[in-house]
């Protein structure tokens, strides 16, 4: 691919969870007007375009991801005029500003569902999955992806409904045109203020299968696999077809999909290059590849990943999606642990080094890059949060059906899995400075500050040319200036060496080489590099040849032969 390149092809989004990002008035959450206040520290990293975490009416079950009105802002926030002036700010700065979508559910407490759940024959009954009990109990044996039953009993009409997330999230019938429409309608009031694009909330969920079979039950477990049982569904692609006449195609936008339980034939289908549903998506292999063995546990698992099955699941992205298909890139976001403390090494020593080592086996590869706020100072995750100073339903879940409940695992070492899984690694408030409270908020931070804040923070990052941070801007700006890197050819190399990540990215006329140490000793390789080759970027200040010294990352530069 050389020609037709476009703009969200050639840019980086970082992630910013708004809740967790810059408090402006005191309460100890994030607001948009935080937000605001630190454009300029975004714009200095380079990025391109924002994406927001949801910040729409919420009860907050799910931080945001259980919306109650959809066209209206979250009051902890701000209000639309936040957003505006946000959103202006932003593209005066050439930056864009990506949506969350979430239309998998909606809250309990949206209109829609409080007159669904009313009566029988209301006229918004249909817009939810409701089912009468089969021998007094669930429907069929979905598990909720935060663990328990995904369906709920309502006494009120004695039916149950289906919640692939927790509770108060029941599941839109999109096999409903009436649904489709009223999310098409939303889509458009977004679209017409101005945003420039759409991240997916689980968006391969949204078409269930016909008859909702039961799933599969992995053994130990209790419920059946939601996740095969309802990704991918017949009329998924179809869904996103009407979508993009109705909606998409109104704007030059960027779109996302977050596909749980996507393999390649179907992303191939939701980022096509003709564009006729998404963009890209977002898969979710090769944050399995370090999942428990027993499989009832899921996540839930503290051992890192095999180098060589990262490759192994990374190259096949790479190739399988070229010319076919586009790749989103990424390590971190709100529902993963920090990427230095899963990928690196996050000890005093080698956090840094690691952290950037991490970002260039990311970078050069072909696809949209994703940073997620603190990515880019190497933030860690956050082992001073013990059992009760977690807020995130996921963990709280977890704790309670997978050790009280189903004993499937004992308190400690489900902390301990915790510590190197658990969505609040991400969550902590973003570490500005070595003030109180990172200079996050002046008021109580609605969650605990990661312990090492004093330490490791932007103003600290920002006075050392050496710091992550530096490179990360580095990377974002070296992807815009050189083509290879958006159009180049993947090629990996030695696919069994457990210890070095290298590949190529081949070019028409140049390429580039990129090696990658992933472990704290030094190794010598010979990689066929020919003099005078140019090195782009290293995370060391000098080249030891075939010498690679711990967690060292270099790229070279060189012309074809
Ligand atoms: C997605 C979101 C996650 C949320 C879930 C349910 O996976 O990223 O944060 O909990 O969907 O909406």
């Amino acid at each position: 691919m050389t020609e037709n390149i476009k703009w969200w092809q050639k840019a980086v989004v970082y992630q910013v969870y708004p809740r967790s990002f810059q408090d402006a008035d005191g309460d100890g959450i994030g607001d948009l007007k935080g937000i605001e206040q630190r454009l300029d520290y975004i714009e200095k990293l380079g990025a391109d375009v924002i994406w927001l975490n949801p910040i729409y009416s919420s009860p907050d079950k799910d931080n945001g991801y259980d919306i109650s009105n959809y066209e209206d802002i979250n009051v902890k926030f701000g209000n639309m005029l936040d957003f505006d002036r946000l959103l202006a700010k932003a593209h005066d700065k050439n930056i864009k500003i990506v949506m969350d979508l979430v239309v998998n559910h909606t809250s309990d407490q949206h209109d829609w569902f409080i007159e669904s759940r009313s009566s029988k024959d209301n006229d918004k009954r249909d817009f939810y999955i409701w089912r009468d009990p089969v021998n007094g109990h669930e429907p069929n044996n979905w598990g909720s992806f935060f663990s328990g039953p995904a369906w709920k009993f309502d006494e009120k009409t004695g039916q149950y409904y289906l919640h692939l997330f927790v509770e108060g999230q029941p599941d839109l019938n999109w096999k409903n045109s009436e649904v489709r429409q009223a999310v098409f309608d939303m889509m458009n009031f977004w679209v017409d203020k101005g945003i420039d694009g759409f991240r997916m909330d689980v968006i391969s969920l949204i078409s269930k299968p016909d008859g909702l079979p039961d799933g599969e039950v992995p053994d130990g477990g209790k419920y059946g696999n939601s996740d095969k049982a309802v990704a991918n569904g017949p009329h998924v692609h179809e869904y996103l077809q009407e979508m993009r006449q109705q909606v998409l195609n109104r704007a030059d936008m960027m779109t996302v999909g977050e596909a749980s339980g996507v393999d390649i034939p179907n992303a191939i289908k939701y980022a096509n290059s003709d564009s006729s549903e998404l963009n890209m998506v977002f898969q979710f292999e090769h944050m399995g590849l370090d999942n428990n063995p027993n499989p009832a546990l899921g996540k839930w698992y503290d051992k890192k990943v095999s180098l060589i099955s990262l490759k192994e699941n990374l190259s096949k992205w790479q190739n399988e999606l070229t010319d076919k298909a586009w790749n989103s890139l990424y390590w971190d976001n709100h529902d993963q642990p920090r990427a230095v403390s899963r990928y690196g090494n996050d000890s005093e020593e080698y956090r840094v080094i690691s952290a950037k080592m991490v970002a260039t086996l990311l970078h050069f590869m072909q696809g949209t890059p994703y940073v997620y706020q603190g990515e880019e100072i190497g933030m860690t995750n956050a082992y001073n949060l013990q059992r009760e100073d977690f807020d995130d339903v996921e963990i709280k879940n977890a704790f309670k059906y997978l050790i009280d409940k189903d004993h499937l695992v004992d308190e400690d070492t489900m902390l301990k899995y915790v510590h190197a899984k658990g969505r609040d690694n991400a969550r902590t408030p973003m570490q500005w400075d070595s003030t109180e409270n990172a200079g996050f908020t002046t008021g109580k931070p609605w969650i605990k500050l990661n312990a090492n804040f004093k330490k490791i923070n932007v103003s600290q990052a920002l006075a050392d040319p050496d710091s992550v941070f530096y490179y990360y801007q580095k990377l974002i700006k070296l992807r815009h200036e050189l083509a290879i890197i958006t159009t180049g050819k993947y090629q990996l190399l030695d696919p069994d060496d457990a210890q070095i990540y290298a590949y190529r990215r081949v070019g028409k006329d140049e390429q580039l080489l990129v090696i990658n140490n992933f472990t704290m000793q030094t190794i010598d390789r010979d990689y066929d590099v020919p003099a005078g080759a140019e090195i782009l970027i290293s995370n060391y200040n000098d080249d030891a040849g075939r010498s690679l010294r711990p967690y060292e990352a270099k790229v070279y530069r060189f012309a074809n032969n």
